[in-house]
């Protein structure tokens, strides 16, 4: 028998946790409501990032506490393999109703991470299935960040989440990133700088041969490598390259999505349109995991061929489209339409534009940026003690 008694922290690794730091002094949250958390020791604070940037529609929604407990007493699970339940399939239309025109389907998944794998394999398979198969080769970005899964470290960006993990995924190639500090350092909004840097989309096509190439996937806006704007007109270029070579285009609006941007995804703010799009997060306002991808009919269309009696993709997991999780996201989509919130979130960019950049010149601030209702503020970092100040600021806002 284990001796570690009940309230022992040990036993839990705790995930992208300094572990023996956090357990030597916790941080324990006990209670959420609106904008606010109170951890062990009665204090609020402030949820300045919206958990991990999934409670969109804020903290304890009546309407969705009520839509969860409804919904796990009169179907707690059903099985997504050759059978169904009505509320995956209102929800799947609810989302695709609110994307652009074409972006018409959706495969579901419980994480971000799993929909970018999803996303991924569904570039590889609709290429095969066209008759296409050579084109195996996926393109991600420097500084990416697209979860945990082994496609997306594969084409993500952020070293301390590639190094220790072997040789990834094979065939993948990288773009630069955008983040040029030297030029668009206190941007407001939209960079000025940078959009030639999607022609080194070409350039990797001129390297591999477009004919070798399924898929670029990036973020709109980059979120957890620091917080990265697509430069004026980049997105655009982006979209243009792949249109030429045939290569799909794949937006990861796993934080972008559901009103981040004061529209419903960024595809809408941006007025660029992807192939796919990966989402999760805000689809259930963090109340219960879960995912999606859509697609546009072109793909789902190509998939549907072929006997009628055949599985037309071998994939999906246990928990795709969970009864539970198509409830909360239901009631949050709810919530995000009769509150207004991405209309509210809009109205409000202004203001924080003015309220985040306004820090502009106090100490160690060496770069301020934002876009819709996301703000990013860059600390100079303690030489030979890289993200230590950053933590020290966040020690600080915890503790206020
Ligand atoms: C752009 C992006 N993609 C994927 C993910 C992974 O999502 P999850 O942690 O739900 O697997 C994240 C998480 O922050 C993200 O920001």
């Amino acid at each position: 028998m284990s001796n570690i008694t009940p309230n022992n922290l040990d036993a839990f690794w705790m995930p992208f946790t300094a572990n023996r730091q956090f357990k030597s002094n916790p941080r324990m949250l006990v209670s959420a409501k609106g904008m606010h958390y109170t951890n062990a020791e009665g204090g609020q604070v402030l949820d300045g990032t919206a958990g991990l940037w999934c409670c969109n529609a804020g903290h304890g929604q009546p309407r969705i506490v009520e839509a969860v407990t409804r919904q796990i007493t009169e179907l707690d699970y059903a099985p997504a393999f050759q059978m169904g339940h009505p509320k995956v399939f209102e929800l799947a239309a609810r989302i695709s109703a609110m994307l652009p025109t074409g972006l018409d389907h959706v495969f579901f998944t419980n994480s971000g991470s799993e929909s970018v794998d999803t996303a991924l394999k569904i570039a590889l398979a609709y290429h095969r299935a066209r008759g296409d198969g050579a084109r195996t080769r996926l393109i991600g970005r420097e500084r990416g960040y697209h979860g945990v899964g082994f496609g997306g470290i594969s084409v993500g960006g952020i070293v301390t989440n590639r190094k220790n993990f072997g040789t990834l995924l094979a065939g993948v190639d990288h773009m630069p990133h955008t983040h040029l500090p030297e030029k668009n350092a206190f941007s407001r909004g939209i960079p000025e700088y940078g959009a030639e840097l999607a022609d080194e989309l070409e350039r990797i096509v001129t390297l591999h041969d477009a004919s070798t190439i399924a898929a670029v996937i990036v973020e709109p806006v980059a979120g957890s490598t620091g917080v990265i704007m697509p430069p004026k007109g980049y997105l655009e270029r982006l979209r243009k390259i792949c249109d030429t070579h045939g290569i799909l285009l794949i937006f990861d609006e796993v934080i972008t999505g559901f009103g981040r941007l004061g529209t419903a995804f960024a595809t809408d703010y941006f007025g660029v349109k992807p192939d796919m799009i990966t989402m999760a997060k805000g689809l259930t306002g963090g109340t219960i995991p879960m995912g999606g991808v859509a697609v546009s009919k072109e793909i789902y269309d190509t998939f549907m061929n072929g006997p009628e009696n055949m599985i037309e993709l071998f994939h999906g997991y246990t928990y795709s489209g969970h009864p539970v999780a198509a409830a909360a996201g239901l009631a949050t989509l709810d919530c995000y339409k009769e509150d207004g919130l991405f209309e509210r979130a809009n109205d409000l960019a202004g203001y924080w534009e003015d309220a985040v950049h306004s820090l502009k010149g106090c100490p160690h601030v060496i770069d301020i940026r934002n876009l819709g209702l996301i703000g990013a503020i860059e600390l100079e970092s303690i030489p030979g003690k890289p993200t230590a100040r950053a933590f020290e600021a966040f020690l600080k806002c915890y503790l206020q």
